[in-house]
């Protein structure tokens, strides 16, 4: 192209000057540009984007344990569990979520509690359980995060999350469409009959930001809350990638029927602690409190011979 134009550029030079050069500069910023753009991205466009490809880099995830404001020593107990947990792969950031306060005690608890540790997320609703908690949940997300996460779960309480395994066993999968959890009905092996158990569910971004802005949900949020979830997405033709995660995630044993089966090696999640005895149980089992180094602060004491005096 530019060797036919050669005879042209000698005779008018300068017409040259005025139509084409401009152009060439236009091609030249249009090149660099598209570059620029192929090099330097967005650091969060690949959670919005539809990509189903499985990655092999490390993303994110929040984590809301859905609770309710009063409970705050249950709180400081959840941040010791998961205070001492961190995955190389995924970055992990944790919330606790409930509804409006409603007593000056609470105004006051929380707000120490905000100043110490960030990590309540307070909704514009009344305390509920099958009200619309976990629909307020998820569509204010978009509203009030500061930047978008690649997943986003809601757990409940009395549930027991390894961060290790679920961070690896997320890491394969489908950044978006994604509906990943441990399938109600307990026997059913099939991730798309029915729903995720409100124990602790994933959805990808796109999900989240769905629920945010259709009338599926929004017209539809009395009722079972994990039950909905499941609903919604269907009715929306929704999360075309779904994974159960059974065994690995289960109720405590003897506490849900089918639900429930012993503690195994590979366990992502433990369901139904309600009492201390069960949550202790499960510290001691994944050997949590393992890497206690003795100390002569402590008389030489470590978590696990005070736990095996009761065996
Ligand atoms: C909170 O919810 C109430 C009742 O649904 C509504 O009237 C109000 O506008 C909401 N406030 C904010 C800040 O969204
Ligand atoms: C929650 O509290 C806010 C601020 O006090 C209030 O505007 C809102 O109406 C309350 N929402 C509900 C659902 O009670
Ligand atoms: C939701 O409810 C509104 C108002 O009742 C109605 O106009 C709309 O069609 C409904 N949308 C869905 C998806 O049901
Ligand atoms: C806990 O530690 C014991 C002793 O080292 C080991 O045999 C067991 O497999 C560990 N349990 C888990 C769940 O890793
Ligand atoms: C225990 O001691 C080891 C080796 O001295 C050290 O690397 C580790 O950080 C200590 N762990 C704690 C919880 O202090």
């Amino acid at each position: 192209m530019v060797s036919s134009e050669k005879p042209m550029l000698k005779m008018n030079q300068k017409r040259l000057l005025f139509t084409k050069l401009p152009l060439m500069a236009f091609s030249v910023l249009m090149v660099i540009f598209i570059i620029f753009n192929l090099y330097i991205k967005n650091p969060f466009q690949h959670s919005s984007n539809v990509q189903n490809y499985p990655s092999t880099k490390r993303f994110n995830l929040l984590i809301g344990i859905l609770t309710r404001a009063d409970k705050h020593e249950h709180r400081h107990f959840l941040r010791l569990i998961y205070g001492i947990q961190s995955s190389p792969i995924a970055q992990i950031d944790l919330k606790f979520v409930f509804c409006n306060l409603t007593k000056q005690e609470q105004r006051v608890l929380i707000s120490l509690e905000i100043l110490k540790f960030n990590d309540i997320i307070i909704l514009n609703c009344s305390e509920n359980m099958n009200d619309g908690k976990t629909y307020t949940y998820f569509s204010s997300l978009p509203n009030i995060l500061s930047h978008p996460y690649d997943y986003v779960m809601k757990a409940d309480d009395d549930v027991y999350f390894r961060l290790l395994p679920l961070a690896s066993s997320l890491q394969p999968l489908p950044r978006s469409d994604l509906y990943y959890g441990f399938v109600i009905p307990c026997q059913s092996m099939d991730p798309f009959v029915s729903y995720m158990s409100g124990m602790g569910f994933v959805l990808s971004w796109d999900l989240v930001e769905w629920i945010a802005n259709s009338d599926i949900p929004r017209n539809d949020t009395i009722g079972p809350e994990d039950k909905l979830v499941g609903k919604w997405l269907n009715l929306g033709k929704k999360a075309r990638n779904r994974v159960s995660n059974k065994p690995a995630m289960y109720d405590y044993p003897g506490m849900n029927g089918r639900c429930s089966h012993e503690l195994i090696p590979e366990t992502i999640a433990v369901h139904k602690l309600k009492r201390w005895d069960q949550w202790l149980d499960v510290i001691q089992y994944f050997n949590v409190t393992k890497d206690l180094n003795t100390s002569k602060l402590y008389n030489g004491l470590n978590f696990d011979s005070v736990f095996n005096l009761k065996m």
